[in-house]
């Protein structure tokens, strides 16, 4: 089998056969290609949740769910946690390679130079209700980009696409600063070029005019790292939608924008807000058991919250490097939180049980993000906002990459249809 081309299928029932080619990337499991399948036998197949289905080629983000490695354009997270910069990892992304100094140095200036908002967008942000979410805010204000830069797109100019890009990612932070003070009633704060990415937004989101604000270094650099585990994941439900939107030639924007949407279910980015939610309903280590017993019944409809992955079945790398910052923040903060202890005691009854072992159940990124933000002041709502400006990265570097695939066609799946066979109309007055 691992070195087969071409895998055959048998039709039991009139024995046709069927050639299916095996694709091969740089890495990881080999794939069948089932383009030709309809055709030559007249079957789909079926995948609900593309749980065996690659949906593209893409040499952006590796992971090997078994073995717990996440690669970013073939480097280990760990020495990106390590050693790179947010902005640095987000070049990567975009261009496949790290930057030169020279390259840094322009791209960081442009990102920077491209933070402002048009002024036409404070009218649009208080049209929402004062207390809306922050995501429902960010998805709408992404989405009101296109209008401000629709018409002068023309995707078929790979400097536009580029320039789109920067902007995303230059933006995504003040958009989301501004979505936030809307919603406590802050004026609006405008970027500072002189500050680096993160810190900038830290101050866009939490300064008061009335007063400088004494970030602590360790908030920038918690941050960021945040922010580079974050950045990509491949093919993840909002990167799948913002592929699925971008084939059909919309508007980056627009296509970002229906990323943040998918990102805000408690499946996927909203599992963050919805982690701090869970501890704080546990609320004691003496209730720890009895929450780790209602996630096991599946008729309480509970799940342990930052619990499980789609890919990782072994650990989660970015859970890891992320423990250790946990620990960090708090110490260097003095933070004595007693939802830590609930987190603490929750990872040690849940990675101990039968039930979480047997299903490789093992505490996610999302389950020690949380706590961070917290540390750092960051209001609940605001967590999955920030996963939102780091996946921008992501988006926007799969965006670009599906603008010059040539095999890029529109989504487009099939289904298996379950409803009425044809019948008749019946009229209204013979329906009773
Ligand atoms: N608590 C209790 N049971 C669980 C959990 C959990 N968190 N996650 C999965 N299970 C059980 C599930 O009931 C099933 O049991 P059984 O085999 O007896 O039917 C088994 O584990 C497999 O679950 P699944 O739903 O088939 O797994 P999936 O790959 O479709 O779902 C997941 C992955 C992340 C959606 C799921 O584990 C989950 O809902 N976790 C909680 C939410 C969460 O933390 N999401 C963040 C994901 S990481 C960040 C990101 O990528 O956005």
């Amino acid at each position: 089998m691992a070195d087969s081309t071409h895998v055959v299928l048998t039709d039991s029932d009139n024995a046709k056969t069927s050639s299916l080619p095996v694709l091969r990337g740089s890495l990881g499991t080999p794939a069948l290609d089932i383009g030709k399948l309809y055709k030559d036998t007249g079957y789909f197949t079926y995948d609900p949740g593309f749980v065996s289905t690659a949906s593209c080629r893409s040499a952006i983000t590796y992971i090997d769910g078994d073995e717990g490695v996440l690669l970013y354009r073939g480097y280990p997270i760990e020495q990106l946690a390590e050693k790179s910069s947010f902005l640095e990892v987000a070049y990567l992304l975009m261009n496949g390679e790290l930057p030169s100094k020279a390259q840094f140095a322009s791209f960081e200036h442009e990102v920077t130079h491209h933070t402002m908002m048009h002024e036409a967008f404070r009218t649009f942000l208080y049209g929402f209700r004062h207390d809306a979410h922050p995501m429902a805010m960010l998805t709408g204000m992404l989405g009101s980009l296109a209008s401000f830069y629709h018409n002068e797109l023309d995707l078929e100019d790979p400097e536009q696409r580029r320039l789109a890009a920067i902007r995303l990612i230059a933006k995504v932070p003040t958009i989301a600063a501004a979505c936030y003070r809307y919603s406590i009633g802050w004026p609006i704060r405008y970027p500072r070029n002189n500050l680096e990415y993160t810190t900038r937004f830290l101050h866009m989101m939490k300064e008061v005019p009335s007063e400088p604000l004494n970030l602590p270094p360790i908030a920038s650099k918690a941050m960021d790292l945040l922010f580079i585990l974050h950045a990509d994941h491949e093919q993840n439900a909002s990167t799948s939608t913002v592929r699925l939107v971008g084939s059909t030639g919309a508007n980056p924007y627009v296509s970002v924008a229906a990323g943040v949407a998918a990102l805000w279910g408690p499946a996927h980015g909203g599992a963050n807000e919805a982690v701090l939610k869970m501890l704080a309903e546990i609320g004691d280590v003496k209730n720890v058991q009895s929450a780790v017993d209602r996630a096991k019944n599946k008729e309480s409809g509970f799940r342990l919250m930052g619990f499980g992955h789609r890919v990782y079945k072994n650990f989660d790398p970015r859970a890891r490097i992320i423990r250790e910052m946990t620990h960090k923040v708090l110490g260097e903060l003095g933070v004595d939180d007693p939802l830590l202890e609930v987190a603490m005691r929750l990872e040690e009854a849940a990675l101990k049980d039968d039930y979480f072992v047997q299903r490789k159940l093992y505490p996610n990124v999302d389950f020690y993000s949380g706590i961070i933000y917290k540390a750092l002041g960051i209001p609940t709502e605001m967590f999955t906002v920030m996963f939102a400006i780091a996946r921008t990265a992501g988006w926007v570097a799969h965006w670009l990459e599906q603008q010059n695939d040539p095999e890029n066609k529109i989504g487009r799946p099939r289904q298996i249809y379950t409803g009425a066979t044809p019948r008749d109309y019946v009229a209204f007055d013979a329906r009773g």
